[in-house]
């Protein structure tokens, strides 16, 4: 059997990692500035992780979700603590389109309504409602195209009254600071108006943190930054630093009821124990500081580059844009200066995801390779 093709890969095979370093096949090492999709936030191989893990390896691994699971409940009250957001209750799933879903399935069974309000621009996730409330017909197939989405442009508060007026919408989806779409945000007013339209209507406000969630833009959720308090958090990405993970977090006016969602593998004792250890080292080595401290000296570097247009994002969700497409750029990266970094739907974005525990120094050595590609130097 071979696999089904829908992966253009680069000619790299990495075999191990440690901290912000990946070694390929032939043992030459990569400094990792994209964290596989910003899914690495405590680094590669972090002892704690591992450890964590291998420990629970050793007592169960997995269950269903049929028995108690007292991780669980461990989980949820810390994330609650480290992430100030105690009012809310926890659903787990595994994967950022399972988390999508689930909120917007939440916000349609709570309202009894069915329209959704995205943003251009938007990446939810490839499942049945998170895909069509993603902008990119490529990747809708006919069968999400049934689902009822308006795409609206951020900061339009305009457009945004005039379709939750017409009081069909379930939710308001969006990301605080957009991933593939290239790193755009929108203003804290509109962020603030929507919440406001939202409470007025009876609209779910779902905030996906899949990206930005757990201190990748310097606070714990990207939406902190604009003072407001979504009914729904969806969470993935560098919550489990690879294991598979995901969730919602559920504002307590929403009540549950036996039955109403539901998973096989979501919140097994493996995820539970990665998630653990991600919220453990975060806080231990205060890595959400550090993630906003390095977007300064970031910023300041990439100063210094005449060919770079804007410094986009916050903390370390960042990004440059370019007047040319960076698609050749990323690839020398990779093979002559040995960096991973990621491209955007704005082509002419380069994203730079690296884990939070990176250092000034990782910056440097960022900045001189990328400097050396730019002038054609080796
Ligand atoms: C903001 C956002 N939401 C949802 C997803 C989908 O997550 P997953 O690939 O885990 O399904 C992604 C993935 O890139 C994302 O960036």
């Amino acid at each position: 059997m071979k696999l089904f093709d829908v992966y253009p890969l680069y000619d790299v095979t990495p075999v191990s990692a440690k901290g912000i370093v990946v070694t390929d096949d032939k043992g030459q090492e990569y400094l990792d500035f994209y964290g596989g999709h910003a899914v690495i936030s405590i680094g590669h191989s972090h002892p704690h992780y591992i450890k964590r893990l291998k420990d629970q390896l050793d007592k169960i691994g997995f269950y269903s979700n049929s028995v108690k699971n007292p991780l669980q409940e461990e989980l949820a009250d810390k994330l609650g603590r480290l992430s100030s957001c105690e009012d809310y209750n926890l659903f787990l799933c595994n994967s950022g389109a399972e988390a999508n879903e689930n909120a917007l399935k939440m916000a349609s069974f709570h309202t009894g309504k069915s329209r959704v309000i995205a943003f251009n621009n938007s990446f939810h996730g490839r499942t049945s409602a998170a895909v069509a409330a993603t902008d990119n017909p490529k990747i809708n197939a006919p069968i999400n195209k049934q689902q009822k989405v308006t795409f609206l442009p951020f900061n339009d508060s305009d457009a945004l009254e005039r379709e939750i007026k017409k009081e069909d919408v379930c939710a308001v989806i969006l990301e605080a600071v957009q991933g593939v779409g290239g790193l755009d945000q929108p203003s804290t007013a509109f962020y603030q108006l929507i919440e406001k339209l939202c409470k007025k209507h009876e609209v779910i406000l779902i905030a996906d943190e899949v990206q930005s969630g757990f201190g990748r833009t310097g606070k714990f959720f990207g939406f902190q930054h604009h003072g407001i308090t979504p009914d729904i958090i969806s969470i993935a990405k560098g919550m489990g630093n690879g294991f598979p993970v995901g969730g919602i977090l559920i504002h307590e006016d929403i009540k549950a009821s036996y039955g109403l969602l539901g998973t096989t593998f979501g919140g097994n004792h493996l995820a539970c124990a990665a998630t653990m250890a991600v919220l453990e080292v975060l806080e231990k080595e205060r890595l959400i500081a550090n993630a906003k401290h390095l977007e300064g000296y970031f910023r300041g570097l990439a100063a210094e580059i005449p060919q770079i247009k804007k410094v986009k994002g916050r903390g370390l969700m960042i990004g440059l844009e370019f007047d040319f497409e960076v698609a050749d750029l990323r690839k020398r990266l990779i093979h002559n200066q040995y960096l991973f970094t990621g491209g955007a739907k704005d082509k002419y974005v380069l994203r730079v995801l690296p884990a939070l525990n990176i250092t000034e120094r990782d910056l440097d050595s960022f900045f001189e390779g990328l400097k050396a590609e730019l002038n054609g130097t080796p």
